[in-house]
């Protein structure tokens, strides 16, 4: 047996899941990209990688794609090594964050591209492609320039270009990223139907944290060329493990302070703990409150309580924010339309803002601490 053939049996025993990044770091020049990524993902997943802009989730797709090469680590498909495989040696596709179609040919030569150029006979191309824009809602407009197109519809001609050569992986680099906010929740559900349908891979990048919830099993939190947190859309939104995350996913208060006897003190006020801090050892640390779990009016019993007053208000469909000042710094509260107009809101006028302490997950001081700029 050979060393190589070795090594991959090895990573076969090893490996849980189909695709693998272990250890992937990459850099441009003196600027390091990525730093030590480990990324583990079963077949059949759908998966959204999120961080704000620079993050380094586009490099991460295309290192994937074999469209740049770590500078670190490995890349593996059940268990082997394919680091060294150039993007047409791997089963995977990609829709690329800025289109990249053929604006002088039709639909119908966009979408068949990839077949043609593997010398597929006329017929058969057609027998494949017109089913294709079916599903994607694009059959009545085959033979339109693609440079005379919606950004929506464009985005879609992506999608059927690169599902129409059967990968095994679909990598999407912001397919929603330039599309107003209907057709954003259109292309949401059809990519949902498209991923059950057709039993495939979905790598799903985008620094929109609501699609992101709203659509994978499961997320990886990217921050300055690292991950910050994997787990499930409720995992990551309701017990963010960094700061980072809870500023960057959901809208939280973030309270800091200290934990003891079953209290959190802190410049805001002095708060019973709550459930949350059982599992605690006492010392610094962050309240981490969701806007959601903020309340105004009068307190339930055993409530954590603070006054406040209004600073300013926003509308949004059924949930009213309140931007609120505490005695020691801002606090926001999404409230429910209803309650929100029961209470006249007149800005600059006092209230109580009051909280579950259950409700309440804290971050340790060491957590807080370990990240840079925090
Ligand atoms: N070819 C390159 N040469 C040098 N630096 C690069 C190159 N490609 C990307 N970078 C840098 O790497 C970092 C990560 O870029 P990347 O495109 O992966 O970010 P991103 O998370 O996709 O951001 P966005 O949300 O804006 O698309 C950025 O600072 C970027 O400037
Ligand atoms: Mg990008």
């Amino acid at each position: 047996m050979s060393i190589t053939t070795l090594a991959n049996t090895m990573a076969t025993a090893n490996g849980s899941g189909y695709l693998q990044l272990r250890g992937v770091g990459k850099r441009f020049g003196e600027t390091v990209v990525l730093s030590d990524l480990d990324i583990d993902i079963g077949e059949g997943e759908f998966i959204s990688l999120i961080g704000p802009s620079g993050s380094g989730k586009t490099t991460t797709l295309r290192i994937i794609a074999g469209l740049e090469s770590p500078t670190t680590g490995a890349v593996l498909v059940d268990g082997k090594d394919i680091t060294a495989l150039l993007p047409n040696e791997r089963d995977f596709a990609m829709v690329f964050q800025h289109f990249a179609l053929f604006p002088h040919l039709d639909v119908f030569q966009n979408v068949a591209y990839g077949l043609r150029i593997r010398g597929m006979k006329k017929a058969e191309m057609e027998r494949q492609v017109l089913p294709m824009l079916e599903r994607v809602g694009l059959r009545e407009l085959a033979t339109r320039k693609v440079g005379e197109l919606s950004g929506g519809q464009r985005q879609r001609v992506g999608i059927a270009r690169a599902l129409i050569v059967k990968p095994r992986l679909l990598l999407l680099d912001e397919p929603t990223g330039s599309l107003d906010t209907k057709l954003k929740l259109a292309m949401q559900t059809e990519l949902k139907a498209l991923h059950k349908e057709s039993g495939l891979t979905f790598i799903h990048v985008t620094h929109n944290q609501s699609e992101a919830l709203a659509l994978a099993d499961r997320v990886y939190v990217m921050n300055d060329g690292r991950i910050e947190q994997q787990g499930s859309p409720t995992e990551v939104y309701r017990y963010p493990a960094t700061r980072f995350v809870a500023d960057f996913v959901g809208r939280n208060n973030l309270i800091d302070g200290t934990l003891e006897h079953g209290s959190f003190r802190s410049a805001m006020g002095t708060f019973p703990a709550g459930a949350g801090a059982a599992q605690l050892p006492g010392g610094a640390g962050t309240a981490v409150i969701r806007a959601d779990a903020i309340h105004l009016g009068a307190a339930e019993p055993g409530a954590a309580s603070l006054p406040v007053r209004l600073d300013a208000l926003e509308y949004a469909g059924s949930i009213v924010t309140w931007f609120l000042r505490g005695p020691a710094g801002p606090l926001t509260a999404d409230v429910p339309a209803d309650d929100s107009g029961r209470l006249d809101p007149q800005i600059g006028d006092a209230y109580e803002a009051w909280w579950n302490p259950d409700d309440v997950h804290y971050l340790r001081a060491e957590t807080r601490d370990g990240l840079k700029g925090g």
